[in-house]
């Protein structure tokens, strides 16, 4: 039997404006995927049941995930197994990200998969080939635009810098509130909406993308001298330009006002492709209890990240 977790992620700044080579910088956070293989002759089996939403405070009537979060766990997985052309084995996921929420819960077990696999059939893969592999798959499986930052993040773990090429950053860890809206999004749909409209209006999408771009690589040293005032405000602003670019929902803005309002935020903005998902918010002084009381009040589930988290890795005997 062997057992590889791997982080999900959000995005602090730069989502949309990185599908066009933007700067975006991401970090993974210390919520996981785990994925266990186990020799099984004569068969292939996946197994979901034990991917249920832990550490949420939703009931669990809805805790439990639908046949459709399990079906869609299961094609990644599938394709997973294809590449390998990989038989004879049972496939267990464990996740504790919710799934189409932007937190990265298909890369996380695409990459946790990936790395069991190798493992357990003696392929050595490196992390490259585990982030590069996870990557092709994921997209085939999504048939999407879309950068490589959820796989990176899931194999690499910490903080990455992503435009054309991948740089990972060495930053003190964030504390901050993710908001789940409850309603789940459709990044290809997102995506699609926004280049869209760049090609419509290039003239105004551009400039918006080179702002993100410029937050994104602004956001760098305020992380690293742990300013978080100046760095809520530009959270704040990226937010705003994610409302031009049309990506955001009423539930989405409604927590974040919510948390720079009631919850005292330093900043807040939606996180991943929008239209639903989640949001992110930084804590202000009234701290991170304050900021979960407001997200609540605004009818959204609030949890707490650490950013910069560990990337994909082997676990023990469980
Ligand atoms: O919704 P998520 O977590 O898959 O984030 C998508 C982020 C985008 O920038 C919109 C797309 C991408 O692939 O980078």
């Amino acid at each position: 039997m062997t057992t590889a977790s791997a982080p999900g992620k959000i995005i602090l700044f730069g989502e949309h404006a990185v599908v066009s080579g933007v700067t975006a910088l991401g970090g993974a956070i210390d919520l996981r995927a785990k994925v266990t293989v186990r020799d099984l002759p004569g068969s292939v089996l996946i197994k979901t049941e034990e991917l249920v939403l832990r550490g949420f405070s939703l009931d669990l009537t809805t805790d439990r995930l639908t046949s459709t979060q399990a079906a869609h766990a299961t094609r990644y997985i599938s394709a997973v197994l294809r590449e390998f052309g990989v038989k004879d084995i049972q496939v267990c996921i464990d996740s504790s990200l919710p799934q189409a929420a932007g937190l990265g819960s298909s890369a996380a077990i695409v990459v946790a998969a990936v790395a069991a696999i190798s493992q357990h059939c003696g392929l050595g893969l490196s992390r490259k080939e585990i982030a590069e592999i996870s990557y092709r798959l994921e997209k085939k499986v999504q048939q999407g635009l879309g950068s490589p930052m959820d796989t990176a993040l899931a194999t690499y773990g910490g903080y990455l810098q992503i435009s054309r090429d991948i740089q990972p950053l060495d930053l003190p860890p964030l504390e901050m509130v993710v908001g789940y809206t409850k309603m789940p999004h459709d990044t290809k749909s997102e995506v699609e909406k926004v280049q869209d409209l760049k090609k419509r209006y290039f003239d105004l999408v551009d400039p918006i993308f080179l702002a993100i771009g410029a937050i994104s690589k602004r956001a760098v040293p305020l992380i690293r001298e742990q300013n978080p005032a100046e760095l809520g405000q530009l959270m704040n602003v990226n937010h705003g330009l994610l409302v031009a670019l049309g990506v955001s929902s009423r539930e989405l803005d409604e927590l974040v006002y919510a948390a720079i309002g009631a919850g005292g935020a330093l900043g807040a903005k939606l996180t991943g492709a929008g239209g639903g998902g989640c949001m992110i918010a930084l804590p202000g002084t009234a701290g991170v209890d304050a900021l979960m009381v407001a997200l609540r009040q605004a009818r959204g589930v609030p949890f707490k990240v650490m950013t910069g988290c560990e990337g994909v890795r082997l676990e023990g005997d469980l």
